[in-house]
């Protein structure tokens, strides 16, 4: 019996090692070569950021739900490098505008110089700080919101998210499965999304999926939400 045989679908779903090669395969199919993501990767790696970063497919999925919400104004919480941020504030018109809040100067200096090499920094503002300290001071609509900083506060982060939207905004929250410990209530990775989903299930102010994924970055997943 051959290897493909062997594996079918159903034991290769189980197997780790292969979502990191399905993942590698469709990139090679869809999402050629970008130099401008990669200098950023680079420069993350260089400046010792934590290779967090949503992977190339995440970050692609994340441009088109852009698009195909029309988004003008995008809030993002979790900077990092600005890989995601590049992804997202490429799918503005030109007179379109992004805002992420991230904690880190450090993290937020490599991100400023990665959206300048990208061409985007005069769409983009970085707000720097706590980002339970930024949202309050912000003023919505926001067509698209991406939460993906501290899982701690991602309750607040949603509560901020849906009270900066308004009917129709698109809310994204990175992380709430890591690798199934959403399971298990004191894990510090998923005690606040635990949270957050104990809040989902009497928030009539959205309507609300979360999907589980796999790939370069193992399995999690994330909740999509739309604005009553
Ligand atoms: N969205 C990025 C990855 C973000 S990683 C991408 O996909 O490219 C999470 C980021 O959240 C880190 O840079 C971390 O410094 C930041 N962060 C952690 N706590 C935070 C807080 N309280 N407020 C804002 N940012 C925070
Ligand atoms: C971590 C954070 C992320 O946003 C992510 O997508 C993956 C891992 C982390 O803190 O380990
Ligand atoms: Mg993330």
């Amino acid at each position: 019996m051959s290897d493909s045989t062997r594996d079918g679908a159903k034991d290769g779903a189980r197997d780790s090692a292969v979502w990191g090669r399905v993942d590698r395969y469709l990139e090679a199919a869809l999402l050629p070569e970008d130099p401008v993501l990669g200098a950023a990767l680079a420069r993350n790696a260089e400046a010792g950021l934590p290779a967090i970063d949503v992977s190339p497919a995440q970050g692609r999925f994340l441009h088109l739900l852009a698009r195909i919400a029309g988004a003008h104004r995008i809030l993002e919480i979790g900077t990092l490098g600005g890989y995601s941020t590049i992804e997202l504030a490429r799918a503005l018109p030109s007179d379109g505008t992004l805002v992420t809040c991230e904690y880190s100067p450090e993290h937020a200096a490599v991100a400023q110089a990665n959206l300048e090499h990208a061409g985007l920094a005069d769409r983009v503002e970085i707000r720097v700080g706590a980002a339970l300290d930024t949202l309050p001071t912000l003023e919505g609509p926001f067509d698209l919101v991406f939460v993906d900083a501290d899982k701690q506060n991602n309750a607040a982060y949603l509560d901020h998210a849906i009270r900066l939207g308004r009917p129709g905004t698109v809310i994204v929250v990175d992380n709430v499965v890591r690798g199934g410990r959403v399971l298990s209530p004191g894990d510090p990775s998923t005690d606040g999304t635990r949270h957050m989903f104990a809040a989902l299930e009497t928030e009539d102010r959205v309507e609300a999926t979360a999907l589980q994924t796999v790939g370069t970055k193992g399995y999690d997943g994330f909740v999509l939400a739309r604005v009553r």
